[in-house]
């Protein structure tokens, strides 16, 4: 057997990691500055901490989408298929509760689940994920989905859709549960396999049924939307007066319904159409509930997550101008000997601002530029004597041929510019 990843997961190349880094450091100032506090938990957790909290009826489980493995003393322990059961098992060990609220809790990192492979599909993957928890006030609901909208934005995304509807209190579940089941049970037998299974555990998650018959039979029935209490729909009406307000954009999904099952009220996703058929990028909502079902305290809750790998495809599907060159932005070429050492010695002091490499002996124009190019730089930047003279610097675009003269000074401001551009 040839030696390869396992299915589903994969390696991030050198080459992709600046991508990764740049992602995670605007993700990490965007939520710091909007008061979330970063917590890294564990990667596996006791059964107990997703069993209590995704719901036995959620995908996860019913689809035994869980990684979980045997420890010596016999546990089965999952890793996580996602963050939020770890961060609320947190809150309550740590009696979070007691700190001012919202407490915002934002983390980042591998989450694993046992899927059919596509794109955007993997077995190991990547979330941001962020909670607020302590307030039920549905100010917190729209502040999480602007939050969401805001980080996702900072990414340079655009033409992004925020999905947002309302699967209501549990009585309001129950009931939509209770009227799907009395319209589709008589319909049992032209149901397709995984709905059967829904219409036992989680009736309303048929809604998201990708067979066609499916939708069919369904397509004329009520929605969540239209069996909301009082209190869910004055809340939903609220959350939807905010965002309007901050002008957050967003689209009614009467029918939204999310693989977890611990959603109460608000739930939303954000989608993005470049990126195939897995176009959620991300979504979430409200848990209230959940801590207190877990073993904790009563306390009110929302959040969202969004996969690293759709977002970073929907980067790269945005068609910016971005240069695929992979390596250093700049390539220091001395058209002559004096130039070689005064070249190595700027490249040490550009390197503070951004990537340089240079060549370590003369080179005639034409050979400098070809080794800059094969080193993938974005441009190389010539020095001989007629620029020492001028005191400027030949530079040369090799995407596009473009060629400059620069004094030190612009060199410098080139450098700072390429560096802020990803
Ligand atoms: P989720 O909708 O299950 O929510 O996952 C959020 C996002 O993670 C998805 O929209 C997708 O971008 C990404 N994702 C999920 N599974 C995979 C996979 N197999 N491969 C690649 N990406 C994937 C949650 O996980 C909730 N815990 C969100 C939340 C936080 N709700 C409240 N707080």
């Amino acid at each position: 057997m040839r030696l390869q990843a396992v299915k589903g997961t994969y390696d991030i190349l050198p080459e992709d990691q600046a991508r990764w880094r740049d992602l995670r450091s605007r993700v990490a100032t965007t939520l710091e500055r909007a008061g979330v506090r970063e917590i890294t938990t564990p990667i596996f957790e006791y059964s107990e901490v997703f069993l209590k909290s995704v719901g036995e009826s959620a995908d996860l489980v019913v689809q035994k989408e869980m990684y979980t493995f045997e420890d010596r003393g016999g546990r089965n322990l999952p890793l996580r298929p996602e963050f939020t059961a770890g961060v609320l098992r947190a809150y309550m060990e740590h009696g979070m509760h007691t700190w001012r609220s919202p407490v915002k809790l934002g983390s980042m990192g591998p989450a694993f689940r046992a899927e059919n492979v596509q794109r955007g599909r993997y077995r190991q993957f990547h979330q941001v994920n962020c909670e607020l928890l302590g307030q039920a006030s549905p100010l917190v609901d729209a502040e999480a989905i602007a939050l969401m909208y805001t980080v996702l934005t900072g990414l340079g995304l655009e033409g992004m859709t925020v999905k947002l509807g309302s699967v209501g209190d549990p009585e309001d579940r129950a009931r939509y549960n209770e009227y799907l089941r009395q319209e589709l049970t008589p319909h049992e037998s032209e149901l397709s396999e995984t709905s059967r299974t829904r219409l036992a555990l989680n009736p309303m998650r048929i809604l998201d049924a990708k067979d066609e018959g499916d939708q069919a039979l369904i397509h004329e029935l009520k929605r969540p939307l239209d069996l909301l209490g009082d209190e869910a729909r004055q809340h939903f009406e609220e959350v939807q007066r905010y965002l309007t307000q901050w002008q957050v954009p967003y689209e009614l999904d009467p029918s939204i319904v999310r693989g977890l099952d611990y959603y109460r009220r608000t739930a939303f996703e954000v989608h993005h159409q470049g990126i195939g058929a897995q176009s959620a990028l991300g979504g979430g909502g409200r848990y209230d509930g959940l801590v207190e079902s877990m073993g904790g305290p009563a306390t009110p809750g929302i959040g969202w997550a969004f996969g690293i790998e759709r977002v970073l495809d929907a980067i790269q599907q945005r068609g910016s101008r971005q240069s695929k060159r992979q390596g250093p932005r700049l390539f220091l070429v001395p058209l002559d000997d004096e130039a070689v050492a005064e070249l190595a010695g700027l490249a040490q002091k550009l390197r503070t601002i951004t990537s340089v490499e240079f060549a370590y002996a003369r080179r005639n124009p034409g050979k400098g530029l070809k080794e800059a190019d094969r080193a993938g730089a974005r441009y190389a930047v010539m020095r001989g004597k007629s620029e020492r003279e001028q005191e400027r610097y030949t530079v040369k675009e090799l995407d596009s041929g473009d060629q400059f003269e620069v004094s030190p000074t612009q060199l410098e401001a080139l450098a700072q510019g390429l560096d802020e551009e990803q």
